[in-house]
């Protein structure tokens, strides 16, 4: 178990963008299982006679609704040289930024190329993924065949059964024995968010753990879950809002749910909005002697409000999302009386100027995972494989920012490789 003193100890311890080249070989967009130059291996591999790993992306080429402007693009790749190394999708997520991205609303824009041979200038969509390392240019130093391993900064595009990226832009993960590829493909964006924001915002006091709060919304998300597990691994207690279900069996369901997963209390939106929500927070929080740190805000609106108003005296809260797409409104005595603090984070940023640092929280994370004090987010998955539709495929990532879903969207490719 990591003690608060080690963590604290990793804490202090604290290019290149490029989509794989396109092969000379003539990209086709199309439904067919393999084209008519490859030959197929057991209905899994697709090789070109001429040594090319056959690929599928999924790309957009103008901003709008991922059902509207995703195609799924056929094209190939030639054999890794120097330090390239070509890799095969295990498991993508569809996170929220991802969509906005594709629609033109989010401020990391990765640029239109036609590097894989598409007829418009193209991104690839999806920021994060596990993929498994299938041959090495001979340059490569620390890569092999089998390694699995994840990008390093967001915005290279993972949502493709394959990729060409020179060594030098992957994170090989070290003993992946006891991870599973949805683990490895959701590490790098939700869990080292939720963990940064407790780390880097508060001066928690280490002699008073298990006597210190933090309160956030949107404890549902995949951020919220990680958050909730790490403060019950950092003896921080949560008090975690969600979103009421459509029943109150369904609502409690929930928030048994999350109790298992750590978190100390849960309450609704609804519920918080209430008058007697005050004497609630005194209540659990022994009248104040146990402070409220910190709030974590995803939603925006009267929610985060909410959320400020708890805090003691001194506390910050942190802005890292904004699902009601509703601004933050703050009373001005928040500000002038309790000395609050309001900050924003954004991993993709904090990511480019720490990237050592963000190296050594995911191995952190996935210790935890690894010895079982990590659960897994609840998952859609999606199968992806060389029949796979390109508007099935779209509709699956229309379908993230819905809400109320039973699980995040994940690609899973189960085509094979070459
Ligand atoms: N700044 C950063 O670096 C950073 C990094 C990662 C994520 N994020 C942001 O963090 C948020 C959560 O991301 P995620 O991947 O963890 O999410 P997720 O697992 O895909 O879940 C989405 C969450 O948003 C909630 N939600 C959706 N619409 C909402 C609304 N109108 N009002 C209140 N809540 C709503 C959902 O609540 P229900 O369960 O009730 O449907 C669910 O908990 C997103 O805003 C994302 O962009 C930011």
């Amino acid at each position: 178990m990591l003690s608060r003193g080690i963590l604290r100890a990793a804490i202090n311890g604290a290019r290149h963008s490029g989509a794989a080249r396109a092969a000379p070989f003539p990209a086709v967009s199309g439904k067919a299982q393999c084209a008519s130059s490859t030959i197929s291996i057991d209905g899994r591999r697709c090789i070109s006679m001429y040594g090319y790993t056959q690929a599928k992306a999924l790309v957009y080429s103008k901003y709008g609704e991922p059902k509207d402007v995703l195609n799924l693009h056929k094209h190939s790749i030639s054999a890794p040289h120097g330090t390239q190394v070509n890799l095969r999708l295990l498991a993508a997520p569809m996170n929220p930024a991802d969509v906005n991205q594709i629609q033109g609303v989010y401020p990391s824009k990765p640029p239109f190329e036609t590097s894989l041979g598409t007829v418009e200038p193209s991104a690839v969509g999806g920021n994060e993924g596990a993929f498994e390392v299938i041959s090495t240019g001979a340059g490569v130093k620390n890569l092999s065949k089998g390694d699995w391993v994840i990008m390093k900064r967001t915005g290279l595009g993972t949502w493709r059964t394959h990729a060409q990226l020179d060594e030098s832009q992957l994170i090989r993960i070290e003993n992946k024995e006891g991870l599973t590829p949805l683990q490895i493909g959701t590490v790098s964006v939700n869990p080292v968010t939720a963990y940064r924001m407790i780390r880097d915002f508060c001066d928690w006091d280490w002699m008073r753990a298990g006597e210190e709060w933090m309160i956030q919304n949107g404890a549902n998300s995949g951020v919220g879950r990680a958050a909730i597990q790490l403060g019950r691994e950092w003896g921080i207690k949560t008090l975690n809002v969600v979103r009421q279900r459509k029943t109150p069996e369904e609502t409690e369901a929930l928030k048994q749910e999350l109790k298992e997963l750590g978190a100390t209390v849960v309450v609704t939106e609804e519920e918080m909005l209430t008058g007697s929500f005050r004497d609630m927070v005194k209540e659990v929080t022994r009248q104040g002697r146990e402070p409220i740190r910190l709030a974590l805000n995803c939603v925006g609106g009267k929610n985060a409000t909410a959320l400020a108003k708890t805090l003691s005296p001194d506390s910050h809260m942190v802005t890292y999302g904004a699902m009601s797409k509703q601004p933050v409104a703050l009373p001005s005595g928040l500000l002038i009386f309790k000395n609050l603090v309001f900050d924003g984070f954004w991993v993709s940023r904090w990511g480019d100027k720490n990237p050592q640092l963000k190296e050594n929280t995911i191995k952190d994370v996935l210790q935890l995972i690894r010895t079982g004090r990590f659960k897994d987010i609840p998952v859609d998955n999606v199968e992806w494989n060389w029949k796979s539709e390109g508007p099935q495929l779209a509709e699956n990532v229309q379908g993230t920012l819905g809400g109320y879903r039973s699980g995040k969207g994940v690609f899973t490719f189960t085509g094979g490789d070459e």
